[in-house]
């Protein structure tokens, strides 16, 4: 199968994921989330994490954004070990209110531009505007979260990610909550934001037909505690819809039920 994305087997990783082990210590219990999980994400790459609920998917975007500390293994971005959060990983959720209540459309993107150190002034009201009106918000721009419907909310988000220009945009199931129509909507706008700025993103979902759209390459995790099952490249968006796709899928439910 051909792959999807640019010639990324040639340029050196961006993200390494390396023989990772995360745990949560609670006062009873030790959770194993995730054992002994590599991957590794080129730049440019669409890379989805697909496995069963509770298998870890969080729990690993959580530990790449730098909010949990493997006990065993190593995660580098451009070859620096992660220790904590920082600009260059950006987090949608997939809730609803990530946004600041009290603040603009506009205000909740330039706030982290601003809080961030990233820009100021002119440039950072330029930058803002400029992904803003990208997800389709520029009317918007002046609005409240409270009045914007939850695709919306989930756009705000997405433009505030992006506007950051991280490294590596992480998003954890960011269209579960919406209703079938909108996230396909929102799956296809993804899709073009990237063929405009080809940004690396690390998506989350528990949907094979969601990693199969969103993803040039898909990691297969097992159930709890998650451990990698294979990895697997996806079709181009052009065989979406053909019979490609419904062979991609079944091979993917069978991986993922085979034990
Ligand atoms: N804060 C926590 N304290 C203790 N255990 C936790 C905590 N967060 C998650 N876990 C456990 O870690 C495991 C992995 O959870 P995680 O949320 O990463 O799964 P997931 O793959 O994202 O699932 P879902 O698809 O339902 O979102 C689960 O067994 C869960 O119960
Ligand atoms: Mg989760």
């Amino acid at each position: 199968m051909s792959h999807a994305g640019t010639a990324q087997q040639t340029a050196a990783p961006l993200l390494e994921i390396d023989g990772v082990t995360l745990q949560y210590k609670t006062s009873e219990h030790l959770v194993t989330a995730t054992r002994n999980v590599s991957f590794q994400v080129y730049p440019s790459d669409r890379f989805v994490l697909l496995g069963p609920s509770g298998c870890g998917k969080s729990t690993l975007l959580k530990a790449i954004g730098g909010y949990l500390n493997p006990v065993a293994g190593s995660i580098r971005l451009k070859g620096r070990e992660i220790t904590e959060p920082g600009p260059d990983r950006m987090m949608v959720f997939q809730e609803f209110d990530q946004l600041l209540p009290w603040k603009t459309v506009r205000q909740n993107v330039e706030f982290a531009l601003h809080a961030s150190g990233r820009l100021r002034g002119a440039e950072m009201r330029e930058r803002a505007e400029h992904y803003i009106a990208m997800v389709g918000l520029a009317k918007f721009i002046d609005s409240y979260p409270h009045t914007l419907s939850g695709g919306m909310k989930q756009r705000v988000s997405i433009a505030r990610g992006m506007a950051m220009e991280p490294d590596v945009l992480l998003m954890d199931e960011p269209y579960a909550a919406l209703d079938a129509l909108t996230r396909r909507k929102m799956q296809d706008e993804l899709l073009r934001l990237w063929d405009d700025t080809r940004f690396t993103v690390l998506f989350v979902t528990h949907s094979i037909e969601e990693a199969v759209r969103i993803g040039t390459r898909i990691l297969l995790l097992s159930p709890h505690p998650g451990q990698v099952k294979a990895e697997l490249n996806s079709i181009p968006e052009s065989e979406l819809g053909t019979a490609s796709q419904s062979a991609l899928e079944a091979r993917i439910n069978a991986m993922l039920f085979s034990h």
